[in-house]
């Protein structure tokens, strides 16, 4: 365990935003984690970065949680237990579900991020939730340096939503999570349009995991920027819950609305329809701009500092606001 002194992070968020850490450490076991957890408890966390918006320089000690390891810990007839350190990459441990032919997370193929920070904002995509698959979620606690234990239900998901965003925000460390995944008789979702429709085109009638996910890659690559390419965090907002009468209303004066229903009394609106209906798709504010494929991403073009990708955020807020009297909520963690 070195700790280093003023390292760059650019490499270290997916938004790429040039900011200094005064003092960076890279913990690589857990062990390292429990003896740096002895002499250190205000630090700041650094996993893939790839749900952050760094505004200024960290004073504070980073720590970057870099541990690995994939373990098997039990197999049932249909199913296989599966232990993941948080330090693993999100998408390279899909493809090796997909590989052994486990299955549950292949329509979550290709999101940016690591293991451990996948149950933080229960990462969704494509009518699945990574809250469905996941068993257990062990995590430090800063304060004891314990390990403690959450269970699904313990954990409290909700749309991109856990107990880690809320009650015990900043207490933990998350360290590994557990996934029950399919071996046999596998449970495909196919039903968002946009899947169904990749598959068609290349005529596939009984898909393979291999194949979602093959289609859900295809379809992020057409509609989402690279983060090696482009710098950028994923969908900057959520997408809202308005009441059923205040969506008639808009409807009215905008028919095409896109919408999903939630409840008897409430509709989710897509947060890229109102960005782009307000105007902002693909504009460019100096290097901050909004993707031009897919208005809910805002992105760094090379040297947008996080304020200014900040500043656009706050504006896209106050117009969307403005024109349809819904308040946007931003789902990255804006650092400041
Ligand atoms: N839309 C527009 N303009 C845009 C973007 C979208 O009009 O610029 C419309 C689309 O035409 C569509 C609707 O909005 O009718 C929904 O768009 P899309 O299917 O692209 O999904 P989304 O609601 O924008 C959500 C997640 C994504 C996830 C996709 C697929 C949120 C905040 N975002 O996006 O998650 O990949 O569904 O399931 O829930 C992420 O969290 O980083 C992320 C990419």
């Amino acid at each position: 365990m070195t700790i280093q002194e003023n390292i760059s992070l650019k490499a270290y968020n997916t938004f790429g935003i040039d900011v200094k850490a005064r003092r960076f450490v890279s913990i690589t076991s857990f062990y390292e984690l429990q003896q740096l957890l002895k002499i250190e408890k205000d630090f700041f966390l650094i996993s893939g970065g790839s749900n952050m918006l760094l505004t200024k320089d960290i004073d504070r000690l980073v720590v970057h949680i870099d541990i690995k390891g994939t373990s098997i810990d039990r197999e049932e007839e249909y199913a296989v237990y599966i232990t993941v350190n948080a330090g693993e990459n999100w998408h390279e441990f899909v493809l090796w579900c997909i590989a052994e032919n486990y299955g549950g997370l292949e329509n979550l193929s290709l999101i940016p991020g690591n293991v451990g920070t996948c149950p933080i904002q229960n990462i969704g995509a494509y009518g699945v939730e990574v809250k469905d698959t996941i068993t257990k979620v062990e995590a430090l606690e800063i304060e004891t340096n314990k390990l403690v234990s959450f269970s699904n239900e313990a954990c409290n998901f909700g749309y991109r939503n856990s107990i880690f965003k809320n009650e015990v925000k900043g207490k933990y460390i998350l360290t590994s999570v557990s996934f029950k995944l399919t071996t046999k008789k596998h449970q495909l979702t196919t039903s968002y349009g946009a899947i169904e429709n990749e598959l068609a085109l290349h005529k596939i009638k009984t898909p393979t995991l291999k194949n979602i996910s093959d289609a859900v890659i295809s379809i992020r690559k057409s509609k989402l920027p690279d983060p090696k390419e482009i710098g950028n965090s994923g969908s900057f907002f959520k997408n809202p819950v308005i009441s059923k009468m205040q969506f008639l209303r808009l409807q009215k004066e905008n028919p095409t609305i896109p919408n999903y229903p939630v409840s008897e009394t409430e509709i989710k609106v897509p947060a890229g329809w109102l960005v782009e209906q307000s105007g902002f798709k693909g504009k460019r504010y100096g290097d901050a701009g909004v993707h031009e494929k897919q208005a809910l991403v805002l992105v760094n073009y090379g040297k947008a500092t996080g304020n200014e990708v900040f500043q656009l955020a706050e504006k896209i807020q106050k117009t969307v606001l403005e024109k349809f009297r819904i308040p946007l909520e931003i789902e990255v963690n804006v650092i400041a």
